[in-house]
């Protein structure tokens, strides 16, 4: 669907929430209502200094007006190596030149943010303390990386101190927001450059998220950081927030439950984790979905290190199967992110070719091997087919039915969650399939002037 159409729905779906009729919101915009008409018509986009002025009369942001664009309308976006090295940039540390950074696909549907960089600076041991080496700041998105060639990774461990990981190709770490971390090239005999593909991308707090913190203000938004650092802390924290936010205090939820108020201090306290029937009570009590007073299953550490050798690795599908895959580092905490090397068993057969892959996630894929690898896709009832040449990357949207094919093929894929999936796909599951497509893009109002007798 083009920009102007669905901006029209999004207005429509603004219109329907502040319960404004066409010509209610004309009156308040103080337009005629065939002009309104014509903007929800989708033949003409909102002019911009109409949008200010909406959000000067009603409680809504001039960027609530604006639509995500789509530039990935046939399910699939590739990047070419070439297009990459025109990217180049060299960035200087302390004077010496430090990284050269390329871009690779990048959509504006994903939130991946993924560079090619390559560590110009050269280190002559594996001290965590060398003089060369230049830390950052570490970033609010989180990072995947991928290391090709002889690649020492420093970071800071969880009391603060330094530390550095010896890698080589095939290895990989995942790193949490805001872990400071720099790279730098091991010296080899071979004058080998290393060279890391640094996936960065946001999860749930970018976006839209970050920008209602941002706006609550710092100070009160800082609550909502719970204390997870351990099971029971995030037992506790989750409790108190929901018990709080219901307006019940300990003597009802004791009157409710049955517990005891010693046993309800402990759980808060974070001294204890509640016995699983205890939940069960609780959330009864609370009114909400046990889920939500559930802690993470393992607090894991912010950075997480893994070396190609140790890792799992199995045959998909399991009969004659098309692919061999090994799983890279990755994180429990986030559910929807997934990072594997996928090795293509192979080769195209046109005439009876199946799409054997399609996943729920949004895909960032790297040819890391030496071979070309052939992506066949469908989308909207159309066949595509792409060769992706070494160093070519490519974007797949959620749900695009595919396949890779090609002899020695071999692919880094990050798949990722975006905005969706997670708590608000569980959120549209519950409004139904049947009302989905009205939840994407607001296409009628919410009552009809003539009226509506049967439903
Ligand atoms: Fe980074």
């Amino acid at each position: 669907m083009n920009y102007k159409k669905r901006s029209a729905q999004n207005l429509l779906g603004i219109l329907n929430d502040l319960k404004r009729r066409p010509e209610d919101a004309a009156a308040d915009l103080k337009i005629p209502v065939d002009e309104l008409n014509y903007y929800l018509s989708g033949e003409k986009e909102i002019p911009a200094e109409l949008i200010r002025r909406a959000a000067g009369i009603w409680p809504v942001n001039e960027r609530d007006f604006y639509c995500v664009n789509d530039d990935c309308p046939i399910g699939v976006k590739i990047m070419r190596a070439k297009e990459s090295a025109k990217t180049s940039r060299v960035m200087k540390r302390a004077g010496q030149p430090y990284y050269e950074y390329r871009d690779t696909v990048a959509s504006t549907v994903g939130q991946f943010r993924p560079e090619w960089i390559k560590e110009l600076c050269i280190v002559d041991n594996n001290s965590a303390n060398h003089q060369a080496v230049q830390w950052n700041n570490g970033h609010f998105l989180h990072q995947f990386t991928y290391f090709i060639g002889p690649v020492n990774f420093y970071y800071k461990g969880e009391r603060g101190d330094k530390k550095v990981a010896v890698m080589n190709t095939g290895d990989s770490m995942y790193i949490t927001p805001f872990v400071p971390h720099t790279f730098a090239t091991r010296k080899n005999r071979a004058g080998e450059k290393g060279l890391i593909l640094a996936l960065t991308y946001g999860n749930k707090l970018a976006g839209e998220t970050q920008q209602e913190l941002s706006a609550i203000g710092p100070e009160l938004a800082a609550d909502y950081a719970l204390d997870f650092s351990t099971r029971e802390k995030a037992a506790a924290s989750l409790l108190r927030f929901h018990r709080e936010a219901a307006g019940i205090d300990h003597p009802e939820l004791t009157r409710r439950t049955g517990l005891s108020l010693s046993l309800l201090e402990k759980y808060e306290l974070g001294t204890v984790l509640p016995k699983p029937d205890d939940l069960e009570a609780l959330a009864e009590a609370l009114n909400i979905d046990r889920r939500e007073l559930l802690p993470p299953d393992d607090i894991q550490k912010k950075v997480l290190v893994n070396y190609y050798r140790t890792n799992r690795r199995w045959d998909f599908p399991s009969i004659d199967p098309a692919y061999k895959l090994v799983e890279l580092a990755r994180t429990s905490h986030l559910s929807h992110s997934r990072a594997l090397e996928l090795k293509v068993l192979k080769q195209s057969d046109k005439n009876r070719d199946i799409l054997d892959l399609k996943v729920g996630l949004h895909q960032y894929v790297y040819n890391v091997g030496n071979s070309p690898v052939n992506i066949n896709w469908r989308t909207d009832d159309h066949e595509y087919c792409e060769s992706i040449m070494p160093n070519d990357s490519m974007y797949v949207k959620p749900f695009v039915p595919h396949n890779f094919r090609g002899p020695d093929g071999k692919l880094l894929v990050l798949r990722i969650g975006g905005r969706v999936a997670g708590e608000p796909q569980r959120e549209l599951s519950l409004i139904g399939k049947q009302n989905s497509a009205r939840a994407f893009g607001e296409m009628i109002p919410w009552f009809n002037q003539e009226g509506r007798n049967k439903v």
